[in-house]
C-alpha cells in the first residue's frame, strides 16, 4: 500500500471510550450479549449482511445495501468515526448497529438491521447504540431518520423524537434528534440489559461471531411468508 498517499485518504479519529457489553434476557427467555466489534470483524460481518441485498420485504434491501457499505468504508478507513455493535445468541449473530459521530456533540444514527425477527432485538440494538452515544461518549444528541415503516415505528414514534430541519446523512431524509433529556425520559422503558456480562456467556460471545446459513438468514428475515409465496 501506498501510504505516502493513503495518509490523506483516511479521515482523522476521535479518542473514544469503549462500550461496555451487557446482556439482555429477551421474551424467549434466552440471553442476548451486546457487544462492541473493531475493524477486524467487519469481513464476518459482511457475510451475515450480503444475503440482505435481495430481500425487497420491510426495506432490508436498501437498509442492506448501506450498512454494507458502511461497514466497508469502515473497514477501509474511508468512514470516519464510526461504531458497530453486535448481539450475539450462543455466539450466533442476530443483530448489527452502527453509529458515526459527527462532532464530539453529535452522533448520527446510521443502521439498524435484526437478522432474528419478532423478538424486539433490533429494538433492544437500536437502544443500546444511544445508550453509548449519551452515556459513554456523551454526545448531546443523536440524529436519526427511517428507512422502514417499522424503522420509525420503532424510533420516531416510541422514542417521541423530535422532527428537525435540514437533511440526514442518509440519502437528505428528514432527521430527527434524539437529545440527552428525551434519552433518559425513555431510558426506563426502552434501555434494557444487565452488566457485567457473566464470564460463561461473554466468552462464547468473544470466541467466535457465528453467522447462519444464507438460507437459514432468509428464513429468520422473511418467516413464514418466504414459504408460502416461494
Ligand atoms: C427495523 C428493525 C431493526 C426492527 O427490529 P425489531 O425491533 O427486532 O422488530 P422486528 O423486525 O422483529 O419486528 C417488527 C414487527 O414486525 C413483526 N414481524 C415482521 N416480520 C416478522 C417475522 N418474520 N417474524 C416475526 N415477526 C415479524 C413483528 O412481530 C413486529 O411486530 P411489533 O412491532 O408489533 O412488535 C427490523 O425490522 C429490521 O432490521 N428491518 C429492516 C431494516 C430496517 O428497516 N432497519 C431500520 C432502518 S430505519
Amino acid at each position: 500500500m501506498d501510504m505516502d498517499i493513503e495518509i490523506y485518504l483516511r479521515p482523522p479519529e476521535m479518542e473514544t471510550p469503549p462500550y461496555p457489553p451487557k446482556v439482555i434476557t429477551l421474551a424467549t427467555g434466552k440471553p442476548m450479549v451486546v457487544r462492541q466489534v473493531d475493524r477486524d470483524a467487519v469481513p464476518i460481518l459482511l457475510n451475515a449482511v450480503k444475503p440482505t441485498l435481495d430481500i425487497e420485504r420491510d426495506y432490508y434491501d436498501i437498509v442492506g445495501a448501506r450498512v454494507y457499505a458502511e461497514l466497508l468504508g469502515w473497514y477501509r478507513y474511508r468512514v470516519r468515526d464510526e461504531f458497530c455493535l453486535i448481539g450475539q445468541i450462543d455466539g450466533l449473530l442476530v443483530g448489527i448497529v452502527n453509529t458515526r459521530s459527527y462532532s464530539p456533540t453529535v452522533d448520527v444514527s446510521l443502521h439498524t438491521l435484526a437478522i432474528e425477527r419478532g423478538l424486539r432485538i433490533g429494538a433492544h440494538l437500536f437502544a443500546a447504540k444511544m445508550e453509548y452515544s449519551i452515556e459513554y461518549l456523551g454526545r448531546d444528541e443523536v440524529l436519526i431518520t427511517a428507512e422502514s415503516p417499522i424503522g420509525f415505528r420503532r424510533w420516531m414514534i416510541e422514542y417521541g423524537l423530535e422532527k428537525r430541519d435540514g437533511q440526514h446523512e442518509l440519502g437528505g431524509a428528514t432527521p430527527y434528534a434524539l437529545t440527552r433529556a428525551l434519552y433518559f425520559r425513555n431510558k426506563d422503558r426502552l434501555v434494557a440489559g444487565e452488566r457485567p456480562v457473566p464470564p460463561e456467556l461473554m466468552e462464547v460471545a468473544e470466541r467466535e461471531i457465528i453467522v447462519a446459513s444464507e438460507d437459514d438468514i432468509l428464513e429468520k428475515i422473511l418467516g413464514a411468508k418466504r414459504r408460502v409465496t416461494q
